[in-house]
């Protein structure tokens, strides 16, 4: 059988090398094009050495209508505002798109106005992208043309959080998510003096408090869990590790439930809805998730605590954002449109030390 071609745009950063990387070990897809205004006309290789002796493709100029002549898949890692204004010339020409960056994942259009200082521009394309995130939403990514990859930081907290508050085993209300994530969250081409080593490394710091752009995403997910829209604080931390990212994530105990108890209730509600799922582990009683132990994977750990006088559980997660949280989530999602089993090409076990 011929193998699905696949375009990446934005294949010089790291989410799009990412999805490069996963798609040249992919035993159905084939990596026919690479996108890139600063490495145009330049091997891939030579952008990203560590691919040597894997490919031979050179960089072509970030067009999405060549990308979408080379190929039948084309993924778009590019900043925010590129695919709402180029995914349609690719669906348009029968191609499937797996955008890996926020334009299509907020229904809301002002909501998105709000988060993300710009318009949202093609309404018509927001209406008809899927979320993905493959075990929650899985069934309809298999039937769509065009995918909102799931955000980093929102990945580990959905994934743990929707089961609970669909099961009724936390309440919706009062949900705070503290997150760090490793300085890989904000990109290769960004030089941004907050990232410069000297100043990121040995520091530890919070930003963008009440206002961070995945806080809808979230919330938007959790919502769905419940049938009505909730609102939760989420507090983003950078630690000046390389990758990674660990949430951790406070939910309240309905009044008429046991506050002692709650963990192993919750904990056995995600053993259950997790059982035939390859990417998400959830750890044996009191191990607590650390963002070394999914590194370079598409693992999703998760873990559940109590603080019984407080009346609230305590869920831990931990992904690789660049894995788990962009790259191989997409060609998870890529997996599942074009039918073939949801781990091939993204099995790999995390990288250790
Ligand atoms: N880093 C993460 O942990 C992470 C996780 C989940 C999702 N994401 C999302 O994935 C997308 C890519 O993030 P990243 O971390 O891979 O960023 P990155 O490493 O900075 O790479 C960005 C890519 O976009 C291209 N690009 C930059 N400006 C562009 C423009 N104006 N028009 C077209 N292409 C442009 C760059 O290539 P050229 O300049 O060579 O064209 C580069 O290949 C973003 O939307 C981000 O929010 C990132």
């Amino acid at each position: 059988m011929a193998r699905v071609k696949v375009a990446v745009m934005g294949a010089t950063g790291y989410g799009g090398v990412g999805v490069a990387t996963y798609i040249l070990g992919h035993p159905q897809a084939e990596l026919v094009w690479v996108g890139s205004g600063t490495y145009e006309g330049r091997r891939l290789d030579e952008a990203c050495p560590w691919l040597r002796g894997r490919t031979d493709l050179v960089c072509v100029a970030q067009n999405p209508s060549q990308a979408a002549e080379a190929a039948d898949v084309v993924f778009m890692a590019q900043p925010n505002g590129f695919a709402m204004d180029n995914a349609g010339k690719v669906l348009e020409s029968g191609r499937k798109v797996i955008d890996l960056s926020g334009d299509f994942r907020i229904k809301d259009t002002a909501v998105y106005e709000r988060y993300y200082g710009r318009p949202q521009t093609a309404p018509e394309l927001l209406e008809e992208a899927v979320y993905g995130l493959p075990e929650i939403t899985g069934d309809a990514v298999a039937g769509a043309r065009l995918v909102a990859n799931t955000g980093c930081y929102p990945t580990g907290p959905i994934l743990a959080l929707h089961p609970l508050l669909a099961a009724g085993l936390v309440t919706g209300e009062d949900i705070i998510i503290d997150a760090i994530s490793g300085v890989s969250g904000a990109g290769r081409a960004k030089h941004a003096l907050p990232f410069h080593f000297p100043e990121m490394n040995e520091t530890l710091t919070a930003y963008r408090l009440g206002r961070h752009q995945h806080t809808p995403e979230i919330e938007q997910a959790l919502g769905s869990a419940r049938g009505e829209a909730l609102a939760l604080t989420f507090s983003p931390h950078l630690a000046p590790i390389t990758r990674g990212i660990l949430a951790t994530c406070y939910a309240r105990v309905p009044q008429e439930m046991d506050a002692e108890g709650a963990a192993d209730r919750c904990r056995a509600e995600l053993i259950q809805r997790y059982g035939a799922s390859p990417f998400v582990r959830v750890l044996p009683a009191g191990e607590v998730p650390s963002t070394k132990a999914t590194l370079g994977s598409n693992y999703c750990d998760i873990n559940v605590f109590e603080d019984a006088r407080t009346r609230r559980v305590i869920v831990v997660t931990a992904v690789d954002n660049l894995g788990r949280g962009a790259a191989s989530q997409a060609v998870q999602n890529m997996n599942l449109m074009l039918g073939f089993g949801e781990a091939l090409g993204i099995d790999q076990a995390p990288v250790f030390p």
